[in-house]
C-alpha cells in the first residue's frame, strides 16, 4: 500500500464525473497510513470514511513566528504545526479552551490537532506569549 503514488494532476485530466473521488479517497488512505506510523489516526478515517475527507494544513514555526499567522480551513481538517527552528521549542496554547496546550515540541517535531467544529480558534505559544496565531474553521 505504501508503494503506490497518487498523481492527482493526471487524475484530474481523466474523463468522467467520478474521476475525482477515487484519487481523493486513496489520498486519504495514504495520508492515514503515514500518520498511523506516528500513532495518530485522523477522525475522518476512524469512522470508515463516512465523514469529511481530511485535508492537509500546515503552520510552520520559524524565527519565533507562526506562519501563516491566520489559517482558514474546512471543518474536519487536521492542522500540523511544524517546528523549523534551530533550537527553540514551542507549544500551541488555546487559552479560550481551558488553556488546552500541546506538549512542548522541539526543532523537527510537530503537533497536530483536528478541527471538527466551525469557529475561530485563537492560540499562542505557551512559553512565548507574543507568538500569536488563529485557525478559522468553516463548514
Ligand atoms: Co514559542
Amino acid at each position: 500500500m505504501l508503494n503506490f503514488r497518487v498523481d492527482t494532476r493526471s487524475a484530474r485530466q481523466q474523463k468522467g464525473g467520478g474521476g475525482l473521488r477515487a484519487p481523493r479517497f486513496f489520498a486519504a488512505v495514504l495520508f492515514t497510513a503515514c500518520f498511523c506510523v506516528d500513532g495518530f489516526m485522523p477522525a475522518a478515517a476512524a469512522d470508515g470514511g463516512a465523514g469529511p475527507i481530511a485535508e492537509v494544513a500546515e503552520v510552520v514555526i520559524e524565527k519565533m513566528e507562526f506562519v501563516p499567522k491566520q489559517l482558514k480551513i474546512k471543518a474536519g481538517t487536521t492542522v500540523t504545526w511544524i517546528n523549523k527552528e534551530k533550537r527553540n521549542n514551542h507549544s500551541v496554547l488555546f487559552e479560550q479552551e481551558n488553556m488546552l496546550e500541546s506538549d512542548r515540541f522541539f526543532p523537527g517535531e510537530t503537533y497536530q490537532r483536528t478541527f471538527d467544529k466551525p469557529g475561530t480558534y485563537p492560540y499562542r505559544c505557551g512559553p512565548h506569549p507574543e507568538m500569536l496565531g488563529v485557525i478559522e474553521v468553516v463548514e
